[in-house]
């Protein structure tokens, strides 16, 4: 039987098997939910060994458990080491959900549920292809299956387990579902990552919070401090103006850059899609460019004072904000992270005290595209695609792949099949049925290719 025809005879068990995964509500930054992350290792280790591998064994770490698996078919083959996570983001404001986010629900084609698409409906493509390819006789290369539950809040356990099992997780590839295409009719596979710096800031004014009226105007309010802070971060044409920020960022060639200008791209659909009436980024580079091959730095979130039911005339004492910034080839996340600092810190208004907090981080990645890797997952995709798929760059960060280059010297493959207007990390996020289906019958596509062209 082909591993067409299987898929086909199968297909709605594959959904439902996915279902009974994404009820799980494995939020790895929320301790109330520690007991469900441990749930899901089990789950997707049960899985693993039904569908056929060998050695299947929950990792234990300081964390969350890293579920490992391998089919060792012959030492002269090639191994794939399949990376993915199993942990989700939290999932509030649930208010915002049209359905639950822990009742996988299907509407109009797509799964929608948290995780759908990130990433447990995307490692799971790999699981059904792994059985697939082992119910038609058509695994080529060795695999090893590597799947965290800690992606989500920063792999911190996952560098130690590298460096202390680098021949048990010695592969020549890995290959990661944990990305985007550009559209359903136009495959592309990432072959670049944006790096990260996160900290946290703390603005601390006056000793108490105070009455506004009979101290406002004559002692610094610290969210009025941190609101002008914040601001002065970037100058009138969206530059970051934190000095040496860009010290490092390498610049890209302009051949690479007319190629990005020719990725089909509809800036109306783009604005349209989320409800903006301009887009608005960096001077002198295209929307494409701002999210792929250029720095940021954005406020995730913000606090202090009251926020409660109506009005209360309060001067806080202390306001709160954390921020990101996505960092690129050749920023490094430690420089970048003491950068801010040292800048924030400076720039505090006289009457308030700053302290930054540096948060989990990571190193940006370019992956090669002349490798049999990329061109076998190239094939791949023009086989069920139709089309040749574009080499892009993805805007997110997957802070792993540059320690497994650094920790393993492997290379990875970034094949992703789930599309930005997914809404990941948002609520009501959703990953297509087609998406799906499609993962699984192009990822054995590629063990077929990545074992010919290592032949
Ligand atoms: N799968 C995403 C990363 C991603 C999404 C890359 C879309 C490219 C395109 C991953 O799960 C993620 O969300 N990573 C975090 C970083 C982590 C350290 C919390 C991110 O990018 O914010
Ligand atoms: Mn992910
Ligand atoms: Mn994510």
């Amino acid at each position: 039987m082909s591993t067409l025809q299987y898929i086909e005879q199968n297909k709605d068990r594959f959904l439902s098997e996915l279902f009974d995964i994404l009820r799980i509500p494995s939020i790895s930054a929320d301790s109330a939910y520690a007991g469900d992350v441990r749930k899901c290792a089990e789950a997707v280790a049960d899985h693993l060994r039904k569908a056929g591998a060998d050695n299947v064994v929950l990792e234990e770490t300081a964390g969350y458990p890293i579920v490992y698996g391998e089919k060792i078919l012959d030492a002269s083959l090639p191994t794939v080491l399949v990376y993915g996570h199993y942990d989700v983001q939290p999932s509030v404001p649930n208010e915002l959900w049209d359905t639950p986010p822990f009742e996988p629900t299907v509407r109009d084609g797509k799964i929608y549920a948290r995780g759908a698409c990130d990433d447990k409906g995307q490692v799971f493509m790999h699981v059904k292809a792994f059985e697939t390819m082992m119910q038609t006789q058509t695994l080529a290369c060795n695999i090893k299956f590597m799947i965290e539950g800690e992606e989500e809040v920063g792999s911190n356990n996952l560098g130690t387990y590298c460096r202390n099992n680098k021949e048990k997780l010695a592969a020549d590839v890995i290959l990661i579902s944990d990305t985007a295409l550009i559209a359903n009719d136009c495959p592309s596979i990432d072959v670049g990552l944006r790096g990260l710096s996160y900290v946290e800031v703390e603005v601390t004014g006056p000793r108490i919070d105070l009455h506004s009226g009979v101290y406002g105007g004559a002692v610094a309010n610290p969210i009025n401090a941190l609101c002008t802070m914040i601001a002065s971060l970037h100058d009138e044409n969206r530059h970051i103006t934190i000095p040496g920020f860009y010290d490092k960022v390498a610049e890209v060639s302009a051949a690479d850059r007319e190629a990005m200008g020719k990725i089909p791209f509809s800036e109306e659909e783009y604005k349209q899609h989320l409800a903006i009436d301009a887009v608005m980024g960096e001077k002198g580079f295209t929307t494409i460019e701002r999210t792929g091959i250029r720095p940021t730095l954005d406020v995730n979130g913000i606090w202090g004072g009251y926020i409660g039911e109506g009005a209360k005339t309060v001067l806080p004492s202390k306001a709160y904000a954390k921020i990101s910034m996505r960092l690129v080839p050749n920023q490094i996340s430690d420089e970048i992270t003491e950068l801010f600092q040292k800048h924030f810190e400076s720039i505090a208004p006289a009457g308030v005290k700053v302290k930054v907090t540096p948060h989990h981080g990571g190193e940006p990645v370019l992956t090669p595209t002349d490798s049999i890797a990329y061109k076998a997952a190239a094939a791949a995709m023009k086989e069920t695609f139709g089309v040749d798929p574009i080499p892009t760059r993805g805007g997110g960060s997957i802070p792993i792949v540059a320690l497994f280059e650094k920790e393993l010297q492997t290379k990875t493959v970034l094949m992703g099949f789930g599309l930005d207007s997914d809404a990941i990390h948002s609520p009501n996020e959703h990953y297509g049925i087609f998406n799906y289906y499609k993962g699984i019958e192009t990822i054995p596509m590629f063990f077929k290719h990545f074992a010919a062209l290592n032949q």
